[in-house]
């Protein structure tokens, strides 16, 4: 398949970056096409751990062109700073090109991250404060810089004179000091003579490729359950993670991905609030969170855990269309005797088998759980499916079963070299 999409299909960090840098070997593009430095993707390369944010994880392969797509949203010196970390770990022969058309975070859109948390006190969503919503916000209102923007120094001075005066007027509205536009200016200009090399129009290399038949991986950023229109809104972040968002976001044909597989974690996280039916409370959940070392690889903050949740899994199915899966982290369940998996939910009383669309009935559903037998032998040297534990290989067959989705990889560490590949894919 020359052009493979991966899509977490949970609340995010499903371990997207560690399947993205298995078949980086084998693509000649990796695209980031949503999001900005929000995400965490940790890699495990040649040894070292390596934790990515804007940059594609195709970026250690040095064969691989990586692609940062019009969808997303850049923080200049954020990605500046990230590239600096690559280089003094020896990183330094990368190819990496950013969309002319991407939207800049600027340092306001953080300022406005923050202090909207603060002011929504108890509602709060709980972003990573990286300026996200806000970033989007402008873009959606037609407020914001573009990469490009920075290379076009007279019309980059009349734009941002324009919308720094409203800015300046929403900083305000916080009790937050206004921007000097003299300096942000100059900044900006020096930023943009950094980032110049990479700066181009990616959509025409993206299509250039595809007439190329070149392999082009989509490595997706968040989960589907944090997208903005089907996830559990206010709690999701500003853009689609779905595959589905991808050629917009990419400037391709919509027909142009020849498959997707969906990542799912054999357990569920998630950071930040929001409803989580099969969340973990207590003992149990401090035992998954320390094996999985649930801790956010952006915020550090802790990961909330809890069981798979089949249901919501279908929920996502049916949103995008995904057949087949990669099964992650299945080592960390290694641990207990009997594992539940949440089945359906059970709202008001009533059972019900979908995803509820309010976030009040998100918040007030209650899961049913089924319950198999686990295994407690250490898989993550295990390389072959038919050596997993017997109970192992039947709670792969139990997601399958529950889902309708195709177990075609399943990861037993955060090492390339511990993956089982059941069917090959790209
Ligand atoms: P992403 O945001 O989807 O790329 O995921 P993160 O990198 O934020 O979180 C996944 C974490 O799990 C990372 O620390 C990975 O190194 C790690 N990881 C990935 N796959 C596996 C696996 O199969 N087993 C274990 N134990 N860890 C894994
Ligand atoms: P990766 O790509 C997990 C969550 C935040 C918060 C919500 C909104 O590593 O899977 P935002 O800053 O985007 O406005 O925050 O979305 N969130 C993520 N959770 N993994 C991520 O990315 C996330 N990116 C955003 O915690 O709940
Ligand atoms: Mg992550």
């Amino acid at each position: 398949m020359p052009l493979l999409a991966i899509q977490g299909c949970q609340w995010g960090d499903e371990g997207k970056g560690k399947i993205t840098d298995y078949f980086a070997s084998k693509a000649d593009v990796v695209v980031r096409s949503q999001g900005g430095n929000n995400a965490g993707h940790s890699i495990v390369h040649h040894g070292k751990r390596f934790a990515l944010r804007s940059l594609p994880s195709g970026i250690l392969s040095s064969k691989v062109t990586n692609v940062i797509a019009n969808g997303c949203v850049v923080n200049p010196s954020s990605l500046l700073e990230e590239i600096k970390g690559l280089q003094e770990n020896g990183i330094k022969d990368f190819k990496l090109l950013i969309s002319s058309r991407a939207q800049i975070i600027m340092p306001y859109h953080i300022d406005l991250d923050k202090a909207k948390e603060i002011a929504l006190g108890n509602s709060k969503i709980g972003t990573t404060g990286r300026g996200i919503g806000p970033c989007y916000e402008d873009k959606a209102s037609r407020l914001g810089l573009r990469l490009g923007d920075l290379l076009e120094k007279d019309y980059l001075r009349e734009r941002l004179s324009e919308t720094l005066i409203i800015k300046n007027m929403q900083l305000k509205m916080y009790n937050l000091p206004p921007y000097d536009f003299e300096t942000l200016y100059q900044s900006l200009l020096e930023l943009g003579e950094k980032l110049r090399p990479y700066i181009t129009d990616t959509s025409y290399f993206l299509n250039k490729c595809i007439k190329e038949k070149k392999k082009i991986l989509f490595e997706g950023a968040q989960g589907g359950m944090l997208c903005l229109d089907h996830g559990t809104y206010p709690y999701v972040t500003s853009s689609s993670p779905l595959a589905t968002a991808i050629p917009l976001n990419a400037g391709i044909p919509f027909n142009a991905i020849d498959d997707v597989v969906g990542l799912v974690k054999a357990y569920t996280s998630r950071v930040g609030e929001g409803p989580f039916p099969s969340e973990l409370f207590g003992d149990i959940a401090t035992t998954l969170r320390d094996r999985g070392h649930e801790y956010g690889t952006v915020t550090k903050r802790p990961r909330r855990v809890g069981w798979l949740d089949t249901q919501e899994l279908k929920y996502i199915k049916s949103v995008t269309g995904i057949t087949h899966i990669a099964l992650m982290l299945l080592d960390v369940m290694s641990f207990t005797d009997k594992i539940n998996i949440c089945i359906g939910y059970e709202l008001d009383g009533k059972k019900i088998d979908y995803m509820p669309s309010t976030i009040s009935e998100c918040e007030r559903i209650k899961p049913i759980y089924e319950q198999v037998d686990s295994w407690k032998e250490d898989i993550s040297n295990v390389t072959r499916y038919e050596d997993l534990p017997i109970n192992a290989k039947k709670y792969i067959q139990e997601i399958e079963r529950l889902t309708g989705f195709e177990v075609c990889i399943i990861s037993v560490g955060p090492d390339k070299d511990q993956t089982i590949i059941r069917k090959e894919i790209f």
